[in-house]
């Protein structure tokens, strides 16, 4: 599903955030990331969701090289995943029904297939009963879980989640693992970028340890 070769970022002021990594991520992989702060963890979670091009090397998703889309490739690229935030963006004038079934709308989705994927997922969040209620009028715990809702609702492929349960307690916490692997028993291959070793222990799959843009650890 996903190889990186030789990839490296290099931002502006001279700091390598990855250094020459290779990684494969197989079709259907639980993945996590995980290394200290500043090792690279959403770097490259960055460059997998072509918000940035590598200085060298290259990744590919799902065969195509994203270091040569053109713009409009990118903007489709970028819908057939489901990307969860540790800050959740989700939109604050919009209700959560509205928030998630926004990229059905951008794209296009007939309202009737809207309004039945949108009930779906907030009933498998558990949150069909606040789909009228404003973002800032959930907890952070709810607002995470819209947040993969939204992420989830058009089936990607390839979920990349940063730190989604960075704000959580550790009960939340596993509850949104638990929905990141049942999506991820469906088939969807998950990305997570987490630095709670205890989470990653509970969870029991591979994790791939970053320090400062290498890779130290394959368990
Ligand atoms: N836009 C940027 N410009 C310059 N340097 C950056 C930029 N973004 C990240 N860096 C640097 O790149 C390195 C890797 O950062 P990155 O955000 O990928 O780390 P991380 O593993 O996600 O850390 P954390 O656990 O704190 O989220 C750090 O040294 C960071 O300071
Ligand atoms: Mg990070």
């Amino acid at each position: 599903m996903i190889e990186a070769r030789h990839l490296s970022k290099l931002y502006s002021r001279g700091v390598y955030a990855l250094r020459d990594l290779n990684l494969t991520i197989a079709k259907g992989e639980f993945l996590f990331l995980t290394g200290p702060s500043g090792a690279g963890k959403s770097t490259l979670l960055r460059l997998l969701l072509r918000e940035e091009l590598p200085s060298e090397g290259e990744v590919t998703v799902a065969g195509r090289n994203l270091s040569v889309l053109s713009s409009q490739e990118v903007q489709a690229y970028r819908r057939s995943l489901g990307f969860v935030f540790q800050d959740f963006r989700l939109i604050p004038r919009m209700s959560v029904f509205q928030n998630v079934a926004f990229v059905m709308r951008v794209l296009g989705v007939p309202v009737p297939v809207q309004q039945r994927r949108t009930f779906q997922m907030l009933k498998w969040v558990g949150l069909q009963h606040r789909m009228n209620a404003l973002p800032d009028e959930l907890s952070g715990g709810e607002q995470q879980r819209i947040a993969i809702a939204r992420a989830l609702v058009n089936e990607p492929q390839l979920v990349l989640a940063d730190e989604p349960t960075g704000n959580l307690d550790p009960d939340l916490s596993l509850e949104i693992m638990n929905l990141l692997r049942e999506i991820n028993a469906r088939g969807t291959t998950v990305v997570v970028a987490t630095h709670d070793r205890e989470l990653i222990r509970r969870v029991g799959r591979r994790a791939v340890t970053l320090d400062h843009g290498r890779i130290t650890e394959v368990g």
